[in-house]
């Protein structure tokens, strides 16, 4: 593992040392993008210009946005540390703090706890091939990654997404996608489960897409996040084509409340998925009790 995993890269500091971990930082709204009829992306800037400017984290790591009066939730920073004007978030709706969050236009004020949590050892990742492996609003830790991985293209192997979604209407970040889709050092294979008039793509399951593609394991690590269905069935594609769970890393949502590993809300055996995770490699969730 590298230095930037575990715990140690997480402790919370709000962007300020002293600051109160519980104190979310008061942020504004600059853009909402509708992704889809339940995704939208806010992209926020912290009030305080010094905190915004000294704000700095890891792809992967999270951060609870609030609705005052409301309730607060993890969502994870999608866009990448190095493209620092703003702070994105894709937010599906879900219950009542995301339905709150959804009402938000540009200029609105929002709380922010962040960074929390681990990131992806992007470190140990340098010189391997890369397969990313999203589904639905699984993509935004993935966007992250993907993201900064591209704005330092050198320092990694072959770059490969394999991104799905039950429909066309369903895929976020459907700006993006053209980028995507014509860089030249990027393999962006995109599927949705059923036919659709004027889709140009894939048609198949992501599991069933991937086994197609059939990326070699030698030197890569696969990254995958998605709903819990489309993860179970992608772990078996990746062990079919002889991923070994040393290679295969995932984000987990389990539930948080604190996010700074005190209130003992998102334990999983002996590990809090606020500081120890959300992300884990296949060996390391392989080692834990199954209570997820
Ligand atoms: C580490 C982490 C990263 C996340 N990143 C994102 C993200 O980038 N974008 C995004 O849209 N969502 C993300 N989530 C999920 C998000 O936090 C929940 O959807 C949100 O808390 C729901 O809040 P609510 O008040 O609207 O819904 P609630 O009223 O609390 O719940 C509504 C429904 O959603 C379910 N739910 C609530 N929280 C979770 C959860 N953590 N995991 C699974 N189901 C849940 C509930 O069981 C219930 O069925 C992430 C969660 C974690 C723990
Ligand atoms: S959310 Fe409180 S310990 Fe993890």
């Amino acid at each position: 593992m590298s230095e930037q995993t575990g715990a140690t890269a997480a402790r919370p500091t709000n962007g300020a040392g002293t600051r109160n971990p519980y104190l979310p930082m008061p942020a504004r709204v600059i853009e909402v993008i509708t992704e889809t009829p339940t995704i939208k992306t806010f992209r926020v800037v912290l009030e305080d210009e010094q905190l915004m400017r000294d704000f700095t984290f890891q792809p992967g790591q999270v951060g609870q946005l609030s609705m005052f009066g409301v309730g607060e939730s993890t969502f994870v920073i999608n866009s990448p540390p190095t493209r620092k004007e703003y702070l994105q978030f894709s937010v599906m709706r879900a219950g009542e703090n995301t339905t709150a969050l959804h009402s938000l236009s540009a200029g609105d004020t929002v709380g922010v706890r962040a960074p929390l949590g681990n990131c992806f050892p992007y470190d140990d990742m340098k010189g391997k091939d890369i397969v990313f492996i999203g589904g639905g609003i699984g993509m935004a830790p993935l966007r992250t990654l993907l993201l900064f991985m591209l704005d330092n293209r050198k320092d990694y192997g072959k770059i490969r997404l394999l991104y799905g979604a039950r429909s066309p209407q369903d895929m976020a970040f459907s700006a993006e996608l053209p980028d995507w889709l014509g860089r030249a050092d990027l393999e962006c294979t995109l599927t949705i489960d059923r036919e659709a008039e004027g889709w140009q793509h894939k048609v198949g399951l992501i599991p069933n897409v991937l086994l197609e593609m059939h990326p070699d394991p030698k030197n890569c690590v696969a990254i995958t996040c998605g709903p819990p269905i489309m993860i179970k069935f992608t772990l078996q594609a990746l062990e079919k084509l002889n991923f070994a769970p040393e290679q295969i890393y995932t984000t987990l949502e389990k539930r948080m409340k604190c996010g700074i590993g005190i209130c003992g809300r998102c334990n999983i055996g002996n590990k809090y998925v606020c500081i120890d995770g959300p992300v884990f490699s296949m060996a390391e969730l392989n080692a834990m009790p199954n209570e997820l």
